[in-house]
C-alpha cells in the first residue's frame, strides 16, 4: 500500500509539471536502479535490523522504516511462516522479505518476478549483510523463496 501510494504521488507530481518535472523525476530515479520504496518493519531495539536498513539503502532501495514492538504477531497477519522467520519483515512490489537477505537478491527477486510469497534468510546467520562485522563479506547461508504454506527452495547460495 505505501509503495503504490508513494509510486502514484510521484507520477501525479511529474504529469503536472511537465518537463521540468522530467529533469526532477531523472534526478530522484537513477535509471539504472529506480526508485525502490521498501517498507521495513523492525522493532526498535534491534541494531542488525539497522544495519540491514543501512545495507538496503546504501544499495539504492528506498527504505520506508516502521518500528512495530509486537513483531510475531506482525509476522502472523503478513503470512510469514513460522519456519522461515527471522528479525525483521519487509515488504517490496507484493512480496515478503523476511530477514538478512542481500539486496543484490531483492533485486534478482524483482527481475524475475517469480511466484512466490516472498525471500527469507531464516534466523539470523552471523555472516549476512547486516551481521557480519564491518568489512567482513557476507558469505555461508542460503536464501529461500518461500511460499505462504511455508514450503521453500533454495533461492540463492552465499
Ligand atoms: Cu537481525
Ligand atoms: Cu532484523
Amino acid at each position: 500500500m505505501i509503495n503504490r501510494r508513494v509510486f502514484v504521488a510521484r507520477f501525479a507530481g511529474l504529469t503536472a509539471v511537465g518537463v521540468a518535472g522530467h529533469r526532477l523525476w531523472a534526478e530522484l530515479a537513477p535509471p539504472t536502479i529506480g526508485p525502490k520504496p521498501i517498507a521495513i518493519f523492525k522493532s526498535s531495539t534491534c541494531t542488525c535490523c539497522t544495519k540491514w536498513v543501512d545495507h538496503i539503502r546504501a544499495a539504492g532501495f528506498t527504505p520506508v522504516v516502521r518500528d512495530e514492538e509486537e513483531m510475531d504477531k506482525l509476522k502472523d497477519k503478513l503470512g510469514v511462516p513460522d519456519g522461515v522467520r527471522s528479525c525483521h519483515t519487509a515488504q517490496i512490489e507484493g512480496y515478503l522479505i523476511e530477514g538478512h537477505v542481500p539486496a543484490s537478491d531483492i533485486r534478482r527477486l524483482l527481475a524475475e518476478r517469480p511466484r512466490i510469497a516472498g525471500l527469507a534468510v531464516p534466523d539470523m546467520p552471523p555472516l549476512t549483510p547486516g551481521m557480519a562485522p564491518a568489512g567482513v563479506e557476507p558469505r555461508d547461508f542460503e536464501v529461500v523463496a518461500f511460499q505462504l504454506d511455508g514450503s521453500t527452495r533454495s533461492f540463492a547460495r552465499h
